[in-house]
């Protein structure tokens, strides 16, 4: 059986986002592969971001991937800082990785330009850390959107110069794209996310401050009036009533939009009502295990510790390649 490893940054407000382009497929694949599911605190730290928040931050996100669907039973889920081997196996893979190859990562340019005040060695590092995370499992796929792709590409030249260099011990990974390849936020142009403030929250998946949320989401720019027609194709509202709707609610917005027979606001109405439905056993969950937070930190616990002993021997077997005494 072929394992699986993915990751999820600790940002402590899920949205739609992160759910179409991650943990949906986390919850098909757990069924299929051996699966590792990790909330990489470490990976967050090389930005800025409030101490006192992280906490919750970390919290929050495993409540949340296990109110999805994520079953402890099935898949090993545990944050990233309890396996201190991620960090360990970090250094020995830096020893592997070209300068020029992390100098290339079109993330870290991003990431530079976007914080050019706190451009730090971690920053730079980050997609060896995400090597080590997969490495240290011996994952052969890596379920990511389009975005991560180059990273997983380096996780997988990582892989071969360390066999090349010290013998065979990593399988090489390939990156297991996500369906939706990127879902976009209410500008309807940039990929959703939290730090600009385009995002869905699960946490709004209520009917109120859901309308009120989809009331901002950028439409047709073309459909000005409400009498013009609109082109659903071009429209980002559409895209998602195509992860949410029924088909018949689509054809009902296709007909209705190309003939100017119903508003953006009735479109973005049925959606409120279909995104409601799809989250409410999620919300059910939440509630619960929100109630029950002794819980979830049993459930990470278990699992870092399942993560653990076989990340200690992957090590045992790095070291034993390095030729380190003993
Ligand atoms: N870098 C990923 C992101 O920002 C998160 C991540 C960290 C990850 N380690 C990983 C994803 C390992 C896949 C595998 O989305």
């Amino acid at each position: 059986m072929k394992t699986v490893f993915s990751g999820i940054q600790p940002s402590g407000d899920m949205h739609v986002g992160n759910y179409i382009g991650a943990i949906r497929n986390w919850i098909t694949l757990q069924d299929q592969y051996r699966s590792f599911f990790c909330v990489v605190d470490y990976h967050a730290i090389t930005q800025d971001y409030a101490v006192k928040e992280m906490g919750r931050r970390v919290f929050d996100m495993a409540v949340d991937i296990l109110a999805l669907g994520v079953d402890p039973d099935k898949a090993t889920l545990f944050v990233q800082s309890m396996v201190p081997e991620h960090t360990e196996l970090c250094w020995v893979l830096n020893a592997v990785t070209g300068h020029g190859d992390l100098e290339r990562m079109t993330q870290f340019k991003d990431k530079s330009e976007h914080q050019p005040e706190n451009i730090n060695a971690a920053l730079f590092e980050y997609p060896v850390l995400q090597a080590a995370d997969i490495l240290l499992y011996k994952a052969e796929l890596v379920p990511v959107g389009q975005d991560q792709v180059q990273h997983i590409e380096l996780a997988r030249r990582i892989a071969r110069s360390f066999n090349h260099r010290w013998g065979k011990v990593f399988p090489e990974c390939e990156p297991k794209l996500t369906p939706v390849a990127k879902v976009l936020g209410l500008d309807g142009q940039q990929k959703m996310s939290k730090s600009l403030n385009n995002h869905l929250p699960l946490a709004a998946m209520e009917d109120k401050p859901l309308r009120k949320l989809l009331g901002r989401a950028v439409t047709d720019v073309k459909r000005v009036e409400r009498t013009d027609p609109g082109d659903p194709d071009v429209c980002n509202v559409f895209a998602w009533h195509g992860m949410f709707s029924t088909e018949e609610d689509r054809a009902w917005v296709r007909e209705g939009c190309t003939t100017a027979g119903i508003g953006c606001v009735d479109c973005k109405g049925r959606l409120a009502e279909r995104m409601v439905a799809h989250f409410a056993p999620y919300r059910e969950r939440r509630a619960e295990l929100l109630a029950h937070p002794e819980r979830v930190k049993d459930t990470l616990h278990a699992g870092a510790e399942k993560a653990r002993a076989v990340a200690k021997k992957t090590m045992d077997e790095v070291r034993h390649k390095l030729g380190l005494w003993r």
